[in-house]
């Protein structure tokens, strides 16, 4: 219960939306295999894309800024985002070489992280393109 609570604050920091019920039994995400055993979309990303993409999103010397604005939807939609998860990508946009598919994820894991992707875009805005010096 603890733990829970823990994440939930956590979540709610991070987002500012509380869109997981914590404990809840989610009968359609039998696949969803994460430690916490949830399908939240901020602890996925922090698991999964936070060491190259970093926790706030903005990059790290290993991965380019979700909140570049390249990744907006209009540019790469939610199924590119589907597409590197699974498949990788080569690099093409930036110098950090190439993303290799991402293990263990089931699609609801990946459709949680794209929600989470986009609602902290929607937060934060857009970074410009090549980014600014
Ligand atoms: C080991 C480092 C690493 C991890 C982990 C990682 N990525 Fe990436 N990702 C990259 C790099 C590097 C690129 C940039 C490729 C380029 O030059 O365009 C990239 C690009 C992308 C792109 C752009 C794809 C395209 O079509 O241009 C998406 C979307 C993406 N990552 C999503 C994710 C998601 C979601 C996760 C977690 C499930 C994740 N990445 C985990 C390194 C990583």
């Amino acid at each position: 219960m603890r733990f829970c609570k823990i994440v939930a604050l956590v979540v709610v920091a991070a987002t500012g939306l509380f869109v997981v019920a914590c404990g809840s039994d989610q009968p359609d995400s039998g696949t969803t295999t994460t430690s916490a055993g949830s399908a939240d979309g901020a602890d996925l990303y922090n698991q999964s894309c936070a060491k190259c993409h970093g926790v706030d999103l903005r990059g790290t010397a290993k991965g380019p800024s979700h909140l570049s604005i390249v990744y907006k939807s209009d540019h790469h939609s939610d199924d590119s985002f589907r597409s590197a998860a699974r498949n990788g990508v080569g690099a093409h946009h930036w110098d950090f070489g190439d993303m290799q598919p991402v293990e263990g994820l089931s699609d609801a894991d990946i459709d949680a992280i794209i929600a989470y992707v986009r609602t902290v875009q929607e937060r934060e805005g857009f970074e410009d393109y090549p980014p600014a010096p």
